[in-house]
């Protein structure tokens, strides 16, 4: 019987092989592709991230089968699917937590590119990608944020497309343009989902692909930031490299056990995350009558949005959140240090990449904050630690002393 099996299997895979180079994908991708043997920690995210577009992907497609998106109906129909629909309760909370969820993911594993150096020759491609999904993320995030048409909804999104009425001449054209009304409006949730369930996620979807692709054509970094295609056999594997496959598929699915466990201990046991993954003033339908009194994003903008607030000039604040963002993208050539991984650096960078990680963080705090005199002075301070990370690099990264860089992997 499993020899028929076997067989028929067998018999299958040439007669698709020889119509389709699925094999020859498998063999590229997996089963010989080469992958540093001394990934660690830090290398889970990639595919936990790959695992999180699925589940959201797919718990998407699932509420959008009950959900209305009417300035009308919408409010009322998540709490159809929350009270009425079977399980509906779950796929919308493992939809929203998976939104904060992706985002922890996505920080984590960019964090890990500063650490080794992952954006530096010949990933600056890779690296590019990877903020183009970033951003596309965060448009993901925003237009999703509006659908449940609750007052933080509602108000955070009157903010947010408010903002671009400071650009000089064309401003309130523009705001109008993307609001598509002079408030936010039905108008807008209509245009908000259409990109939210199908235009962004297919950005998304192509992007990861081409990421990868990107990734599979140069091979990965490490943590010890060698180039491990240098040193190759006499059949040309690289001498510290392992099949992706078993090893790290292995690896993979065991991260992402752990990461199952919780997260989905968050999505039943508190799936609002104390206001931090639903905010509180959610619960309650929009109204463009009341403003709410503490309007703010989710705690993955709230970075962004204190160094908006630290400028007092409202063009300036624009342009800043803007750059912060976009500094990213230049971080490729903005690294001049001759060596990749955090390992080998000297004190510079060390000091450097830990102060941006405290700014980061603490700008997120801050962003939550209502704004004080005091949090504003806080918050001025850790915008200028935030931009000298990117504008000194070029300086203390070539004058750092690094450490020799071994030929070879270390791995215990
Ligand atoms: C949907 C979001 C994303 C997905 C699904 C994704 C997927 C992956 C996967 C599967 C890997 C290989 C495994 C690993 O190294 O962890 C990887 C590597 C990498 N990703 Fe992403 N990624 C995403 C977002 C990003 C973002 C936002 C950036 C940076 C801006 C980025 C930059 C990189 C870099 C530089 C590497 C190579 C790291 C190294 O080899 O050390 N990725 N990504």
């Amino acid at each position: 019987m499993m020899n028929a099996v076997a067989k028929l299997s067998r018999t299958t895979l040439s007669w698709i092989d020889a119509r389709f180079p699925l094999t020859k994908l498998w063999n590229e991708h997996a089963a010989k592709y080469y992958a540093p043997k001394n990934f660690n920690f830090w290398y889970f995210f990639g595919s936990l991230a790959l695992l999180v577009l699925v589940l959201q992907i797919l718990t998407g497609i699932w509420l959008t089968m009950n959900y209305k998106p009417s300035a009308e109906q919408a409010f009322a129909s998540v709490e159809y699917i929350m009270r009425d629909v079977e399980w509906g309760w779950l796929i919308r909370y493992i939809h929203a937590v998976g939104a904060s969820a992706f985002f922890v993911i996505v920080y984590l594993h960019m964090f890990r590119g500063l650490m080794y150096g992952s954006y530096k020759t010949p990933r600056e491609l890779l690296w590019i990608t990877g903020m183009f999904i970033y951003l596309t993320l965060m448009a993901e995030a925003f237009t999703g944020y509006l659908l449940p048409w609750g007052q933080m909804s509602y108000w955070g999104a009157q903010v947010i497309t408010s903002l671009f009425g400071v650009i000089p001449f064309v401003g309130d054209s523009l705001a109008l343009w993307i609001r598509g009304d002079y408030v936010i409006s039905d108008v807008t949730l209509n245009r908000f989902f259409a990109f939210h369930v199908i235009a962004l996620p297919l950005i998304l979807l192509i992007l990861a692909v081409v990421h990868v692709m990107a990734l599979h054509e140069v091979g990965s970094n490490n943590p010890d930031g060698i180039e491990i295609k240098a040193t190759k056999n006499a059949n040309g594997v690289p001498l510290d490299g392992i099949p992706f496959h078993p090893y790290y598929t292995v690896k993979d699915l065991f991260g992402a056990a752990v990461f199952l466990i919780i997260f989905l201990a968050i999505v039943f046991f508190t799936p609002e995350f104390g206001g931090w993954f639903i905010e509180p003033d959610n619960f309650v339908p929009a109204d463009p009558l009341q403003t709410p009194a503490h309007i703010k994003p989710l705690w993955y903008f709230t970075p962004f949005y204190a160094i908006l607030r630290a400028v007092p000039h409202p063009l300036g604040g624009f342009l800043a959140m803007g750059a912060a963002v976009f500094l990213f993208f230049l971080l490729p050539w903005l690294d001049r240090s001759v060596v990749n991984s955090i390992r080998y650096r000297g004190w510079m960078y060390r000091v450097a990449l830990f102060t941006f990680a405290v700014s980061f963080v603490a700008l997120g705090y801050l962003g939550m904050q209502l704004p004080t005199p005091t949090s504003a002075f806080f918050a001025r301070f850790f915008s200028v630690l935030y931009f000298a990370f990117f504008v000194f690099m070029p300086i203390y990264t070539r004058i750092d002393r690094t450490r020799p860089v071994p030929k070879r992997v270390v791995y215990k």
